[in-house]
């Protein structure tokens, strides 16, 4: 007897998932489950099943059954750190860039993060939502299925607020689980430069509060480094952000040795991002503290940095993930794919550790582990099934990697519809 499901992806050259949720440490981290003529059994959103397609083909039938020959599937890829609320391109800051002028120097400048928020302060809703929808939909053609979204490039309650729920409108509108993050505390308005004070006790005493009330976000994130906020600032912000009952997260030793990686120690965050200046022994703080480290090596790549030490942080047992950070200013990127290639190439880690780094180990680190990041019966069925022979291409084959068909909630879309990239944002 056979059951009835809703849909069956048979016949996938090879199914390579996470061998359990996150989050996943040390040598687990390394460790795939690969299953040679895959096939998925799904049903109300939900995978059901896993295995080969005989296995499969002999328990359950379904109206919907999709041959993926050609392809090998993994899980719905997970961006833990994103920043998609923005509606202009930085191309000519990259150039300077090239040309000797630091990034520090270019906020100095009143660019940077400053230009987008005056990009942003100046756009109106159906400009900032269409911008949006764009960059979701990039997202989704490009693999991935859940995405960490901050807010941060409007510094004022008016425009924070419209970013994150223009945000959540354009979400509920794809199959794409978002993940919202508030982050006012991304760089210090112009206008508070004389009291600083005053801006973060309008973050902990206004906005914050009111962002709980409105359930804006999941999460509050600050942008603790150099040239950003300070260790104390950062502290207040979070702690009145813990208070409410928000979930935490840092940008932490970017630019210098912030002390943002102890601080998510300290305040238990559930992650710590960027960490190129960490040291040792604040890696083994945040393994004691659960901190998981979200490394994001498009910025590494395009800001010319150092690695962040993502072998030492496997080999001391905390569970790496992987992100875009997808923004105008240090990463235009959204393709998981690339992604992992330069964790890979840039951060020395293995394949099957990109894997889960950008899979179950981001998902973890999002609170969403039994949710998604792994093929596994009870997730969310949420795949990508990808052109080629074997899982080992991703990370090998650099950004290249024809996208077929994404699972996204049950959805089976074809990424052809939604452009490869998105609406590009409206020209500057
Ligand atoms: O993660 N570091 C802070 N935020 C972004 C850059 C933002 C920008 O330059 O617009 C980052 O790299
Ligand atoms: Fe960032």
């Amino acid at each position: 007897m056979s059951t009835d499901v809703d849909l069956l992806v048979v016949h996938a050259e090879e199914l390579a998932t996470p061998a359990g949720r996150g989050p996943r440490r040390g040598a687990e981290q390394d460790q795939l489950t690969v299953i040679r003529d895959g096939a998925l059994a799904v049903r109300g959103g939900r995978i059901v099943a896993v295995g080969t397609t005989a296995e499969i083909q002999a328990r359950y039938r379904a109206a919907i059954v999709h041959d993926a020959r050609g392809c090998f599937i993994v899980p719905g890829f997970v961006d833990a750190h994103t920043h998609p609320a923005f509606v202009a391109t930085r191309e000519r800051e990259f150039d300077l860039r090239l040309r000797g002028v630091s990034y520090e120097e270019i906020t100095r400048q009143g660019g940077g993060i400053f230009r987008s928020v005056d990009d942003l302060r100046a756009a109106d809703d159906a400009t900032l939502a269409a911008c949006l929808r764009g960059h979701l939909r990039g997202f989704l053609a490009a693999g991935t299925t859940t995405v960490e979204c901050k807010s941060g490039y409007g510094l004022t309650w008016r425009d924070e607020r419209r970013s994150l729920e223009l945000l959540a409108r354009e979400a509920a509108a794809l199959p794409l689980r978002v993940v919202p993050t508030f982050l006012g505390a991304h760089q210090m308005p112009r206008e508070f430069r004389d009291r600083r004070g005053d801006y973060v006790r309008e973050l902990t005493t206004q906005m914050l509060p009111e962002v709980k009330r409105l359930g804006l976000a999941r999460y509050c994130d600050v942008f603790c480094d150099v040239g950003a906020f300070t260790v104390d600032e950062a502290r207040a912000v979070l702690m009145a952000a813990r208070d409410l009952g928000l979930g935490l997260r840092i940008h932490a030793e970017e630019l210098g040795p912030s002390g943002g990686a102890r601080l998510a120690a300290e305040l238990g965050a559930a992650s710590a991002d960027h960490l190129i200046h960490v040291d040792d022994a604040t890696i083994d703080a945040m393994g004691a503290a659960n901190v998981t480290p979200v490394l994001l090596p498009g910025t590494v790549f395009a800001l010319a940095k150092k690695a962040p030490p993502a072998r030492r942080m496997i080999e001391r047992g905390l569970p790496v993930a992987i992100a875009t950070d997808f923004n105008p200013g240090t990463s235009y990127l959204q393709s998981p794919l690339l992604l992992m290639a330069m964790a890979c190439a840039v951060l020395r880690m293995t394949i099957a550790e990109a894997l889960t780094a950008a899979t179950a180990n981001a998902a973890a680190s999002l609170g969403l582990a039994d949710e998604c990041g792994a093929l596994l019966p009870g997730l969310s069925a949420d795949a990508v099934l990808i052109r080629g022979g074997s899982h080992q291409l991703l990370g090998y084959r650099f950004a290249e990697g024809p996208i077929e068909r994404v699972l996204a909630r049950g959805e089976l879309l074809d990424p052809r519809a939604f452009g490869a990239f998105g609406a590009p944002p409206l020209p500057t």
